[in-house]
């Protein structure tokens, strides 16, 4: 198959990259690497059937022939993580808004109609906090909204689009809807909750508890996402489906920080911060996310391999090691074949 992710240097694309390699596909990335970085893709860097170029998906040239040339395309590139949500609205609703549609446009132009999978959000259920959630609920969101919302209503609007596009041109469209990923290879600076706390466990700082901690997630490993999300595309075929894509077992941050504190055996404490401290006035919190799995089950009979502790025992490895790394004065970051020539 050839595939082509846009977003691939990225947290969850660079799984999606290892995965298709190890099938044997053919991959292209294209990544601004706003927030990717090529270290993500440097086991495949000589690999014949692994391609990268780094361009804005808004203005790259080649899009129109890329899109011909793939049979699947994961859209993964978009202003991602809660800091850069608050800090750049416009920039969220035009890069997520507007990257979706030229990439749909590129496929209905080309004629060539490849399955379009588009990376939807859990965001999209807005202020629905009360129950499990499922794809055929409404989505509301609120009047109170700050600028936070503007990234749920850029998903809303992505979402829309593909189907619109399915639904008018044939596009095959697969929308999946992620809840919270975690996993190897997810930074903290963005205002990532997982990777925040093993930084401070492993340190022996405190864990900073935002808005008091009774606010339920549920978490997903990345590698078990991108099975899920192969699996849920590779069933779906020509078909458009909208699913949900996570874990449904659900924790509280309070006990997610006490689950780290204990997996790293860490002599942090607990530090409670109000949400408006954290993230400023008018940023309202999602008390719960849980999604309903029914429909991803059903069409790929999809089951998780991996547990919340294995995962977070990977990070604190991961972090340890990085942290070691630091303290001998070696670069843990892997540099690129250009760079190490330049
Ligand atoms: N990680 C999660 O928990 C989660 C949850 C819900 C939805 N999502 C969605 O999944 C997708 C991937 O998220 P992620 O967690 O891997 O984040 P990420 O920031 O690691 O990945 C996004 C990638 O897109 C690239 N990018 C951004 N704007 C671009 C542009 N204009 N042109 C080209 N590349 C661009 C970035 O450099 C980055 O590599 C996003 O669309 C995100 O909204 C993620």
């Amino acid at each position: 198959m050839h595939i082509l992710i846009t977003g691939g240097a990225g947290f969850i694309g660079s799984h999606l990259v290892d995965l298709h390699l190890a099938r044997g596909d053919q991959v292209m990335v294209v990544d601004d690497l706003s927030t990717g970085v090529r270290a993500n893709l440097i086991a495949h860097e000589d690999n014949p059937l692994f391609r990268f170029e780094q361009a804005d998906v808004l203005t790259w040239d080649r899009l129109g022939h890329v899109v011909g040339w793939a049979d699947r395309v994961y859209h993964l590139a978009a202003v991602v993580g809660v800091y850069r949500v608050i800090a750049e609205p416009t920039k969220v609703l035009a890069t997520n808004i507007a990257g979706t549609e030229r990439l749909l446009r590129a496929a209905h132009d080309g004629g060539w109609k490849p399955q379009v999978v588009i990376a939807s959000s859990s965001e999209v259920y807005g202020h629905n906090d009360e129950h499990i959630l499922h794809e055929d609920q409404d989505l509301t969101v609120s009047t109170r909204a700050g600028t936070r919302w503007g990234y749920s209503v850029s998903k809303i609007a992505d979402e829309a689009l593909g189907l619109s596009y399915a639904q008018r041109f044939g596009i095959p469209a697969v929308v999946s809807r992620f809840f919270n990923t975690i996993g190897p290879r997810q930074v903290g600076r963005y205002g990532m909750v997982v990777p925040r706390f093993v930084a401070q466990a492993v340190r022996n700082e405190p864990i900073t508890v935002f808005g008091g901690g009774l606010q339920t997630r549920s978490f997903c490993d990345v590698r078990d996402t991108v099975v899920a999300l192969d699996s849920l595309a590779t069933h779906a075929g020509r078909q458009t489906v909208t699913a949900n894509v996570g874990n449904d077992r659900e924790i509280s941050i309070r006990d997610l920080a006490k689950l780290v504190i204990e997996r790293a055996q860490s002599n942090s404490v607990i530090k409670d911060v109000p949400l408006r401290e954290a993230y400023g006035e008018d940023f309202e919190d999602i008390r719960r996310r849980r999604p309903d799995l029914a429909r991803l089950r059903t069409l790929t009979g999809f089951h998780h391999r991996h547990k919340l502790e294995d995962t977070i025992d990977d990070l604190i490895a991961t972090e340890r090691r990085n942290m070691a790394g630091e303290k001998d004065g070696h670069c843990t970051l892997v540099r690129t074949k250009s760079e190490r020539a330049a």
